[in-house]
């Protein structure tokens, strides 16, 4: 299916509904190698000028390391019959598959970022910003109680520099 590029502000579906519903699939590209993790938590919004995407990524994250790595990612949503999929790329590591190939996604390369044909939105981003989340700065603690055992996010800020869409 051919894409068509969408201005940020013309992407005009509701953030909450894209990420915590229908999930983003991020991906990490490094050394020639890609892995992709779903999230659900996050946001998109403007900073520093630019269109941008913040995400959370826990240490523990395969994906991690790809993303450090790299001086991009791509963030991918898919329809709502890719859910299966979208679950197994939440729960199970790069480390012991590789998940991109098991979900037979067919694979593009933009500038060192990996996206795929399959998705119905994908969005090409460079980082800007990373910093770990910090114990000390939670204000209301029980956030900090209910959702951490010692492994704080790291908080990214991307620009998306490129909306693509399923025509
Ligand atoms: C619906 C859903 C949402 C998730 N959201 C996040 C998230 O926002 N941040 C995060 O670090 N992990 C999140 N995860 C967990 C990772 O996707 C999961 O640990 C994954 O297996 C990591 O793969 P990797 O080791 O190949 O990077 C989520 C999982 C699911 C199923």
């Amino acid at each position: 299916m051919a894409m068509k590029e969408v201005k940020p502000e013309e992407f005009n579906e509701s953030v909450f509904r894209v990420i915590g519903k229908e999930w983003l699939l991020v991906t990490g590209e490094a050394e020639g190698k890609s892995n992709a993790m779903t999230v659900s938590w996050g946001g998109m919004g403007i900073m520093w000028g630019k269109p941008v995407a913040f995400i959370f990524i826990r240490p523990s994250r395969y994906t991690k390391e790809f993303i450090d790595k790299a001086e991009g990612l791509t963030l991918s949503v898919f329809t709502e019959d890719r859910r299966e999929m979208m679950s197994y790329f939440g729960t199970v590591s790069g480390r012991d598959e590789d998940k991109i190939a098991k979900a037979s996604l067919t694979v593009q390369h933009d500038n060192g970022r990996t996206y795929f044909d399959e998705a119905r939105v994908t969005m090409l981003c460079r980082k800007l910003y990373a910093q770990e989340m910090q114990q000390a700065c939670f204000i209301d603690k029980a956030c900090d109680e209910k959702w951490y055992n010692d492994d704080y996010h790291t908080m990214y800020v991307v620009e998306i520099e490129k909306i693509l869409v399923q025509d």
